[in-house]
């Protein structure tokens, strides 16, 4: 079979990853794509490394057997987790990873205020910590960790009072105290809370998301190794889950922001 054919697979600690799915099927629709949520063992972010790291290896190994032709972690705390080692073990086709779209937030004007929302394990981490030493003299940056967030959005809820009250607990003792610039969706569920994010924020701040930067280099990196799908029939989705009663979900949180 011509590699060009096969899909391209996404993973996700839960339903989150959609957010980047999205961005790539509106960028790449040609392509067929499988995607994998692990809703049964999410959240991760509050999880060990060690842990997560585990779960990420073989669940993407499961993928992989399954014949794919790139591998896209659409989870900013996996990415932090396991990257590497996924980089060294699967060398035959591109795998990309989700970081915080901190670059984008630090360069927008002249030292802006930027919250960066994600999950403990990924402001804990390494590669978050480098991430920041990157922009430190750029912006003012103030990780926030946000735990309990993401299992909204596994509950498919994304503005009830709840969800509000949640995200005012978060950001309001910062809102309220400096004048914010820009926030960071570290975290590939929160970008389906960004309308409630919105209305506590205000117009006046920008809100930045990994989803689109990340489908522009998985189409980067489909280009360069020759393995992007030509024009023809829009591509299919498929969902598999570890719960599979989220897979009606997946497909509304999909269809809602296509
Ligand atoms: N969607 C994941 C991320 O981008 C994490 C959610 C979780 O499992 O805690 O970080």
């Amino acid at each position: 079979m011509d590699k060009k054919n096969l899909p391209i697979a996404f993973f996700d600690s839960g339903v989150g990853g959609i957010s980047v799915l999205r961005e790539a099927v509106k960028l790449l629709p040609y392509e067929d794509y499988l995607f994998f949520g692990d809703s049964a063992n999410a959240p991760y972010g509050t999880k060990t490394l060690q842990e997560i790291r585990q779960l990420t290896l073989t669940h993407a190994h499961r993928l992989y057997e399954t014949g794919i032709k790139a591998l896209v972690i659409a989870c900013n705390t996996a990415t932090s987790a396991a990257i590497n080692d996924l980089r060294s073990i699967y060398t035959d086709i591109p795998v990309i990873g989700i970081e915080p779209a901190l670059k984008p937030a630090a360069l927008m004007s002249p030292h802006p205020t930027v919250i960066v929302m994600a999950t403990p394990l990924t402001v804990r981490e390494k590669k978050f910590h480098d991430l920041l030493g990157h922009y430190a003299d750029k912006a003012d940056v103030i990780p926030l960790a946000c735990p309990g967030l993401m299992e909204f959005v596994e509950q498919g809820r994304t503005d009830d009072a709840e969800v509000i009250s949640c995200l005012s607990d978060l950001l309001s003792p910062y809102l309220s105290s400096r004048t914010v610039d820009a926030i960071v969706l570290g975290c590939t569920h929160y970008p389906f809370v960004e309308p409630a994010v919105r209305k506590l924020a205000g117009n006046h701040v920008r809100i930045f998301d990994g989803g689109p930067g990340t489908a522009r280099e998985l189409r980067r990196r489909l280009t360069e190794n020759g393995l992007l799908h030509g024009c023809g029939n829009p591509g299919t989705v498929t969902f598999k889950n570890s719960l599979p009663e989220k897979i009606e979900l997946s497909e509304r949180l999909l269809q809602a922001s296509l």
